[in-house]
């Protein structure tokens, strides 16, 4: 008998990839193409967070920085961005990361052990299912009614034995936010069962109709808390690869022994311009998200053209979610059908099983591509 040959991947990689829900863009067949299914901002970084990185580098941050993040950096988050006054921070409560992927997955690879189980909204990002099925985990999904309502009752029986709830605020890809009456019943939860809960705010700052409420500030919470957030969205810094977590501290010790195995020490010059962006560019980033919220209000006039279709006002970060008659096929065959028609837009099903008969539309686009982009659709979907 042969001895078996040794698989070319480990289980761990080959659960992500029979699990993942990701997938890539569906590729136009249309010549003049037009891209509703964009997940970045289409504005460059602020020049004054391009400058402090340059002028880093010229006077020689070219080196390894601490694992935890350089003292500029770490210093501008416990002032800019969780408040320095009275909240009890200190330099244990943060680790500065590869972006916020790298943080959510560090933070899941920490804390998971096979078996365990982590409760994910449906719809959510996709990369907590990737980062779960890496630590070996397992799910239970909860969703919102047709109200938009969560059913805390079921999400509490869910929580015995679990270990981790995974929330997006605001939600990647729907738009919506948790209110304060949500929060406190999450904050109920855990705190009954503890567990443990990871807030992915890489939309931080970009809510449109309230004022962004973070998960670091929902009294009780504290304790069994961890927040990723990322400089890609809100300062349009997609490829510079800067994001931190925020929490308790024996969770950020757990994180940081997973992130520095597989990312090192964070660019050096980079840490300087995410502090500047901290700092200075506030300016910047408010005339960004003031773009998007005219942006989000011309995308909601023209899908509320379209019949049939059922969709709630993205509150923030800049997608709207909506859902058509189940009769007109899965969300891969509609948005196949979509990028024949010249429009991409993400599927659904990427999203979690919700998904079915739903698609992702972004509004990190120009108005002419957000009405023609939706115009297109409605083409389709009547
Ligand atoms: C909800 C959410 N979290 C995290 C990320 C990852 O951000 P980063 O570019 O910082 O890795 C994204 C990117 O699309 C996202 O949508």
């Amino acid at each position: 008998m042969n001895p078996p040959s040794p698989s070319i991947s480990s289980d761990a990689v080959l659960r992500v990839r029979s699990q993942s829900l990701r997938s890539k863009n569906l590729i136009a067949a249309a010549t003049d193409k037009i891209s509703l299914a964009i997940g970045e901002p289409d504005f460059d970084t602020p020049q004054v967070v391009i400058d402090a990185q340059i002028q880093a580098i010229k006077s020689g941050y070219t080196h390894y920085s601490p694992q935890e993040g350089r003292g500029e950096l770490v210093n501008a988050i416990l002032q800019a961005a969780v408040g320095v006054a009275g909240n009890g921070f200190s330099s244990e409560n943060i680790l500065v990361t590869h972006g916020g992927s790298a943080g959510l997955t560090a933070t899941i690879l920490g804390l998971i052990n096979p078996g365990d189980v982590v409760l994910l909204e449906d719809p959510t990002y996709s990369l907590y299912l990737d980062g779960i099925n890496l630590a070996g985990g397992s799910v239970k999904r909860f969703a919102r009614n047709e109200a938009g309502e969560l059913d805390f009752n079921a999400i509490d029986n869910d929580a015995k034995g679990a270990k981790l709830i995974v929330l997006c605020h605001p939600s990647n890809p729907t738009g919506a936010i948790i209110s304060p009456a949500e929060w406190a019943s999450f904050a109920d939860i855990v705190k009954r069962h503890g567990l443990v809960i990871l807030c992915d705010e890489a939309y931080e700052g970009l809510t449109y109709d309230n004022a962004f409420v973070s998960a670091l500030d929902v009294p009780g919470l504290r304790e069994h808390l961890i927040v990723s957030r990322t400089f890609s969205k809100k300062y349009a810094m997609t490829g510079w690869r800067l994001g931190y977590l925020v929490g308790e501290s024996q969770l950020i010790a757990s994180a940081s022994t997973a992130h520095r195995t597989f990312n090192g020490s964070i660019n050096s010059a980079n840490q300087f311009a995410g502090a500047t962006a901290l700092l200075k560019a506030g300016d910047d980033a408010e005339k960004m998200r003031r773009v998007f919220q005219t942006r989000r209000d011309l995308m909601e006039s023209c899908l509320r053209e379209i019949p049939n279709i059922q969709f709630r006002r993205s509150d923030g970060a800049f997608y709207f979610w909506l859902r058509y008659p189940d009769h007109l096929g899965t969300s891969l065959d509609v948005a196949a059908k979509a990028a024949q028609a010249g429009v991409m837009v993400r599927r659904g099903e990427e999203f979690g099983s919700t998904g079915k008969h739903a698609l992702r539309l972004s509004y990190a686009t120009d108005e002419r591509s957000i009405k023609e982009g939706v115009a297109r659709l409605a083409r389709l979907l009547a």
